[in-house]
């Protein structure tokens, strides 16, 4: 009997299905597999490819999450430190994007693997429902900017983040037994920072759109969630929308 996916799921689904039937190359080396639940339709979808597609391919993960996904749909497990080509194409989720294709990442907390292996890629396709839409960053995904922390520094870059503007910024918890901080797969904290009315610290203003330089700056900050077009290959995104569509 066939199965009907709730709305957000259903459209999960059609974003990251057209994503790989268009952007799997025909003689794949290496993809990268980001994080998060849209992800995991990628993965499905690849693993009902032909597998003299997949057969010869490494795929390489953001986090302990792809790792499990790649390894349990049975394709072969590369790792981002031993892999020395650049990726043919890297697929991965957002928690907002802009009209630039500029994104927010990091609200499953795997942010600087996914920069890592995004900036490994040849492309970075982006695969979404409709609601990470958005008409200017940092106005739609309510809990800020992710940020991996040293943990030592957590509140130094708390304060940092406060003066640049950040408006109640916080160590993200949810990590053991759901009381403690949440622990990234690098073994940091992440800090959630929202900047009201879509503000984010940037190094020059006239750098359209904003390279959010100064959030790399802050002593003890390993890494931020913007994922600023600019600063990478090219990126396609990928939206399923409410009304059964992709746009
Ligand atoms: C994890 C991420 C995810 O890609 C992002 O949170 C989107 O997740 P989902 O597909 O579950 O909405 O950046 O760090």
């Amino acid at each position: 009997m066939a199965t009907t996916l709730p709305l957000i799921e259903s459209a999960k689904r059609l974003a990251a299905y057209r994503a790989v039937d268009e952007h799997f190359p025909p003689n794949a080396r290496s993809i990268g597999i980001g994080s998060g639940s849209t992800v995991v339709y990628v993965v499905e979808r690849i693993s009902l490819l032909p597998r003299e597609r997949t057969d010869h391919v490494t795929f390489i993960p953001t986090g302990y999450q792809s790792r499990e996904l790649i390894v349990k749909a049975g394709l072969r497990l590369g790792s981002i430190d031993m892999h020395t080509e650049t990726l043919d194409v890297v697929f991965d989720g957002a928690d907002e994007v802009d009209p630039y294709l500029n994104c927010i990442k990091g609200g499953g907390a795997c942010l600087f693997q996914e920069k890592l292996v995004a900036i490994s890629g040849r492309k970075l396709v982006v695969v979404a429902d409709f609601r990470k839409l958005s008409p200017s960053l940092s106005t739609h995904y309510a809990p800020g900017v992710p940020i991996e922390v040293v943990p030592l520094a957590a509140n130094y870059v708390l304060s940092r983040l406060s003066s640049l503007g950040s408006s109640a910024p916080t160590i993200r918890m949810g990590g053991a037994a759901k009381a403690g901080p949440c622990i990234t797969d690098n073994g940091n904290f992440i800090i959630d920072a929202p900047f009201p009315d879509g503000f984010i610290p940037m190094a020059s203003s006239s750098i359209s759109p904003p390279r959010p330089l100064t959030l790399k700056s802050i002593v003890g900050v390993v890494e931020h969630g913007i994922f600023w077009a600019g600063d990478r290959k090219p990126v396609t995104a990928y939206f399923g929308m409410e009304d059964g569509t992709v746009s």
